[in-house]
């Protein structure tokens, strides 16, 4: 397994966010972690990057325990997380943005992540602060590739955006898929979710509740209607 997270609690302070929280991650799979507002997601992709370190339990990442590591070490072993807060640098052209993340030898150089995204290319120039939320979006995404992940965590990557910039988010996460990188996604956007994972983990109140491909999501949706606020 390219990760696996084995039992983790996590706290803020005296209240406990995660119980127990234990899923794994193949190389070139694509799992999306589902779970209504508070169950705990982002807790769990912040565990996993040190940022919120676990109280018990144990993460291993392509073959070293990263429990106890401290989240910058843990950043250079390609483990990449794209937060929900985006993070843009609003002073710093996109360019510039997008180059922070970038580490010799990954294989997404500037070039082919403006063939990615087509649309930042004529971007480059402008500030970070300058761009809408869906083309921030766009960018924060294209600095975590940049990184050269071995696994990308992605929080809520259509959160918040215009529908055609939801399409252009997913259009870019399936070429990612296509080309086998590993992600672990978290999604509000269910239909999203579903075309692009191979497999869901349903997180409630900091448990893992349910384990299903995206097949059998798709064919069995009160799985999925059980645990997710249906509009
Ligand atoms: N900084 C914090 N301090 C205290 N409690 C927190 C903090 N961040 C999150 N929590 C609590 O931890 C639990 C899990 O929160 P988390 O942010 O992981 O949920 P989430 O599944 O990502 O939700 P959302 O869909 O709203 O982003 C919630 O009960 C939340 O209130
Ligand atoms: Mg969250």
């Amino acid at each position: 397994m390219l990760l696996t997270v084995d039992s983790i609690n996590t706290f803020y302070g005296p209240s406990q966010a995660l119980h127990g929280v234990s899923f794994d991650i193949a190389e070139r799979e694509v799992v999306a972690l589902l779970g209504r507002n508070g169950a705990g997601k982002s807790t769990t992709l912040r565990s996993i990057m040190g940022l919120n370190p676990v109280a018990a339990g144990a993460i291993h990442f392509d073959g070293r325990d990263i429990s106890k590591t401290a989240p910058h070490d843990i950043a250079r072993l390609h483990l990449t997380l794209v937060p929900e807060t985006r993070d843009p640098f609003v002073l710093l052209t996109v360019r510039e943005n997008i180059m922070l993340g970038y580490r010799p030898g990954s294989p997404y150089t500037l070039e082919r992540l403006m063939h990615l995204f087509p649309l930042l290319e004529e971007l480059l120039k402008k500030k970070g602060g300058e761009l809408s939320g869906g083309q921030q979006q766009m960018m924060v995404i294209a600095r975590g590739l940049a990184t050269g992940p071995k696994l990308l965590l992605l929080d809520e990557p259509s959160q918040g955006l215009a529908p055609i910039m939801v399409k252009a988010v997913s259009r870019v996460l399936n070429e990612l898929k296509q080309e086998e990188l590993s992600i672990l996604l978290v999604e509000q956007n269910l239909q999203m979710a579903l075309e692009i994972a191979d497999r869901v983990v349903m997180v409630e109140n900091g448990m893992v509740v349910d384990t299903f491909t995206a097949a059998e999501g798709v064919a069995q949706p009160a799985r999925l209607e059980k645990y997710l606020a249906v509009h």
